[in-house]
């Protein structure tokens, strides 16, 4: 079977080809147990709200609303807490409204978060002092301790990843909807340790600016208080469709339309390890009407995202298909260009995204994963500059952060050496931009917007 033979989809037909990036589960009826026990729980997310988010991404394909994605490079049982998901969405929202307020335009927020729990790597092993294990593929397989015992891939891991994912969107739905996101506690979101530095006092003015904006309306008539409008927030989630057999678990038929849709999250995509347009994830995401993303690296090349598209969009829908170009700041001039007038001479509806993450990263002499903040921001310019040139719409950000004090990414204003990483390295995976750093982006953005 190939992937162009959509008529034979299902939610199980990506088992006739051979997905690349599973893992080696020791006992496949162990694993058909537990990705059964999945499949009889109810869904993490509806087929409205999905469709929502669709809609609203066709938005940003126009250059009317801007799309911030974000979170963790993998979320992990430690790290599980009312305090971690709270801070996680309070930088979101920080973030979103330095956006709105410098692009003028909405912002559609998506969490790497309540899924993220798989993760693709470069090589099947790790190494340390000479000691060969299976690599660490996120706490949904195996754990990340550097143990034979602890490598092997455990399928109860999924029944856990579904449960901790329903209890994390219980609290994002509470905080989003119950008063937490209300634009009237906009200071709350500055954290305290974020309060006192350059960022923080510019995001207190902005914050400022609307408590007043706020006073106006209210001084109008305008029932500020209780209006959904300024009283809630629309949030989405979204991981990478990894594994396959999790994701087929999760796909449910929807009773109005009779169309499939992933219901473990509103958008999903493929990395750019698993993007093989012939490939199994590919054909996965083809069947399902959730928005999906596609990971692009600097060997893409015009062809490849044309048969993507024609996979994936084939009916050419704006908001279906997200491109999350991840060149790294030394690709980006010259690999984006070429990919975006491609896409555009073809007449593809995408919307473009920038991860300035995944292309950036290395190994610091100190001996950790890390992140160049420089890169990251030379990155996003250089997309933003680039999309400008083209006259093609410059959609939004795919970032890794967290609402945490950590020191994983170099750089920033508070000048995070190789020395500091050691400090609070906390990543199961990639280094993340921490609160302060994820706010100087967002003004990077913002003034870049208003130019
Ligand atoms: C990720 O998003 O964590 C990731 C692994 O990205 P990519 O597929 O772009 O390497
Ligand atoms: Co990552």
């Amino acid at each position: 079977m190939t992937t162009t033979d959509l008529s034979a989809w299902s939610p199980r037909s990506w088992r006739q080809l051979s997905p690349a990036q599973q893992p080696d589960w020791p006992n496949g009826q162990a694993l058909e147990s537990a990705l059964a026990e999945i499949a009889s729980q109810p869904p993490l997310v509806f087929a409205g709200e999905i469709r929502s988010l669709r809609d609203k991404l066709a938005a940003v394909a126009a250059g009317e609303a801007i799309l911030l994605q974000g979170g963790d490079c993998a979320e992990t049982f430690a790290a599980f807490s009312a305090d971690h998901i709270r801070d996680k969405l309070k930088v979101l929202l920080q973030m979103a409204v330095v956006l709105t307020y410098g692009g003028s335009l909405p912002v559609v927020k998506v969490g790497r978060i309540a899924g993220q729990f798989a993760k693709p790597r470069s090589r099947p092993t790790e190494t340390v002092d000479g000691v060969e294990l299976p690599a660490y593929r996120g706490d949904a397989v195996n754990a990340v301790d550097f143990t034979t015992d602890a490598r092997v891939p455990d399928p109860d891991r999924l029944v856990r990843v579904y449960h901790q994912s329903a209890s994390t969107l219980n609290l994002l739905r509470a905080f989003t909807r119950g008063g937490f996101a209300d634009l009237q506690r906009v200071h709350q979101w500055n954290q305290e340790f974020v309060a006192a530095s350059p960022q923080g006092r510019r995001y207190e003015r902005i914050a400022e600016e609307i408590d007043r904006a706020l006073s106006f309306l209210r001084a109008c008539g305008v029932d500020v208080t209780n209006d959904p409008t300024f009283h809630t927030v629309d949030f989405f989630t979204s991981h990478e469709a990894l594994l396959l057999g999790y994701e087929e678990a999760m796909t449910r038929q929807d009773s109005l339309s009779g169309d499939w849709y992933d219901c473990s999250a509103h958008l999903v995509w493929a990395g750019e390890r698993t993007r093989d347009p012939d490939g199994a994830h590919v054909h996965f995401l083809s069947g399902v009407g959730n928005p999906v993303g596609v990971k692009l690296g600097p060997k893409a090349t015009v062809d490849e995202v044309a048969v993507l598209a024609a996979r994936l969009n084939p009916a050419n829908e704006p908001g279906r298909l997200t491109l999350i170009t991840r060149m790294g700041a030394e690709h980006a001039d010259t690999a984006l260009p070429e990919l975006i007038r491609g896409v555009r001479d073809r007449g593809l509806s995408v919307v473009w995204s920038c991860d300035p993450m995944h292309g950036n990263t290395f190994t610091s002499e100190s001996g950790y994963k890390t992140r160049r903040f420089a890169d990251v921001l030379a990155e996003v310019k250089a997309f933003f500059e680039i999309h400008q040139a083209e006259g093609t719409v410059p959609g939004g950000l795919h970032i890794e952060l967290t609402g945490e004090d950590v020191t994983e990414c170099l750089g920033g204003a508070q000048e995070i050496a190789d020395l500091d990483l050691a400090y609070r390295y906390e990543s199961a995976c990639d280094p993340r931009l921490n609160n302060q750093q994820s706010l100087e982006l967002a003004f990077l953005v913002s003034e870049m917007l208003q130019g």
